[in-house]
């Protein structure tokens, strides 16, 4: 996995594009900026699974993040993890819905794979961790809570969207994944139930005057990494920039700030 030792490689960029040419454009454009890329579900059905070797050729000294969501019986998602292995990923999403089975079935798959459960997300990346660390996604940041009663979730037991983010992190955690996803506004509160260990992952990352849009449970680049954050996907504020290198520089000053007042409020 990768070792994010300046910044920038805390964040990730979603290649959340309609075909591989656009999404290599922006691998050429982001990798001196950027520290992994994210190929979801966009991308990763449209051109396939040499998608992961065509970006790894474009940008070698950047990480890949695998955003499939994985959500199907254990024996399928083992089955789909023994594939995805192979690809050279440092990073694959499964959704945390289905409980600890499902986690520990993917988990144990990427073990096969070389990746240690848990040993990789302490030293988030060592030189020496191989292969493929896997990520629950707890709940979208896109959801609400009052989109959560619509999917009929049990409101007398989580009340809140970030309720059953820390219930399903904690889920996550005792399955050996290596980190989650959740939205900045519950980072704090996952490293804390959690310890340093567990990797925090926030999409969500909005500036206070970005133009409203689908994501929900957003903050700012300084105010997650502020929150705990490992690492933070962020896609359309970069995208969508009039200068995606500067946007990208922009928010590593903000990341950095961020990280320094962690480590002096840490002493
Ligand atoms: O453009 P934007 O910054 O909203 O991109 C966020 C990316 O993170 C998208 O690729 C989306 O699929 C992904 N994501 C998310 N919320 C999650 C998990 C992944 O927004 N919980």
């Amino acid at each position: 996995m990768i070792k994010p030792s300046s910044p920038h490689q805390r964040i990730i960029f979603p290649l959340d594009l309609p075909t591989l040419g656009e999404a290599l454009e922006y691998v050429e454009l982001l990798k001196g900026s950027v520290g992994l890329f994210k190929i979801g579900l966009e991308l990763f059905i449209a051109s396939g699974p040499e998608t992961v070797a065509a970006v790894k050729a474009t940008a070698p000294q950047c990480g890949i993040f695998l955003d499939l969501k994985l959500h199907d019986i254990p024996a399928t998602v083992t089955n789909a993890m023994a594939s995805a292995s192979v690809l050279g990923a440092d990073f694959i999403t499964v959704h945390c819905d289905d409980g600890g089975p499902l986690l520990r079935a993917a988990v144990e798959a990427a073990a096969s794979s070389g990746f240690k459960p848990r040993c990789a997300a302490g030293k988030i990346c060592d030189d020496s961790d191989q292969g493929l660390g896997v990520l629950g996604v707890t709940v979208l940041t896109s959801m609400t809570t009052e989109a959560m009663a619509e999917a009929g979730m049990d409101s007398n037991r989580f009340a809140t969207a970030s309720d059953l983010v820390l219930h399903r992190a904690a889920v996550a955690a005792e399955a050996g994944c290596a980190g989650v996803i959740c939205s900045p506004l519950e980072a704090e509160a996952v490293k804390e139930a959690n310890g340093p260990e567990l990797l925090v992952i926030t999409p969500g990352i909005r500036s206070a005057d970005s133009p409203p849009d689908d994501q929900r449970r957003t903050a700012t680049p300084y105010e997650a990494i502020r929150a705990g954050a490992d690492y933070i996907v962020v896609g359309r504020p970069i995208r969508n920039a009039a200068d995606p290198v500067e946007a990208a520089a922009a928010i590593a000053s903000e990341i950095e700030r961020a990280l320094e007042e962690r480590s002096a409020s840490s002493v």
